[in-house]
């Protein structure tokens, strides 16, 4: 099984950028983390600041083949793009969106997730954790 996990702008500051809010791992840790918790499950990680980088990770392992989900956390993107969303309503590859932080207990603004809808389900608040039961969420589901 083959997993793609998907980090949006501000994520590669994780470990320096309000540890407060999103815990002290980097995303280096968290992936690290992944590697060690589900040896059986090949994982690639592709991060960016860019919106339009990310919509072509996704299209390219939607065209390849192979890849059996998708772990997003989109960071801000989250909760405008449009794009990011219709470029998910239309691969057939499962994303499953992912937040550290519990998006439904912040700021107004954060509450509101436009990718949700077009997203098989949704793991917030649970800091690396998410990740984790992301990976869990999509064995269920993937084929
Ligand atoms: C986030 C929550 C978003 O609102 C924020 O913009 C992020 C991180 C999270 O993982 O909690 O960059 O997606």
């Amino acid at each position: 099984m083959s997993i793609l996990v998907l980090n949006g702008p501000n994520l590669s500051r994780l470990g320096k950028r309000e540890p407060q809010v999103y815990g002290y791992q980097t995303l280096d840790d968290i992936n690290r983390g992944l590697m060690e918790s589900f040896p059986e499950i090949r994982f690639e990680f592709f991060q960016s600041e860019d919106e339009g980088a990310l919509l072509e990770k996704l299209f390219h392992v939607e065209d390849k083949g192979g890849c059996s989900g998708v772990l997003l956390n989109a960071g801000a993107l989250t909760h405008y793009s449009i794009a990011l969303r219709d470029a998910i309503s239309g691969v057939t590859i499962p994303v499953v969106e992912i937040h550290l932080s519990n998006i439904f207990a912040r700021e107004e603004f954060r509450r509101t997730s436009v990718i949700s809808e077009v997203c098989i389900g949704v793991i917030s608040g649970f800091g690396a954790n998410s990740y984790h039961l992301g990976v869990r969420a999509l064995l269920g589901i993937a084929t």
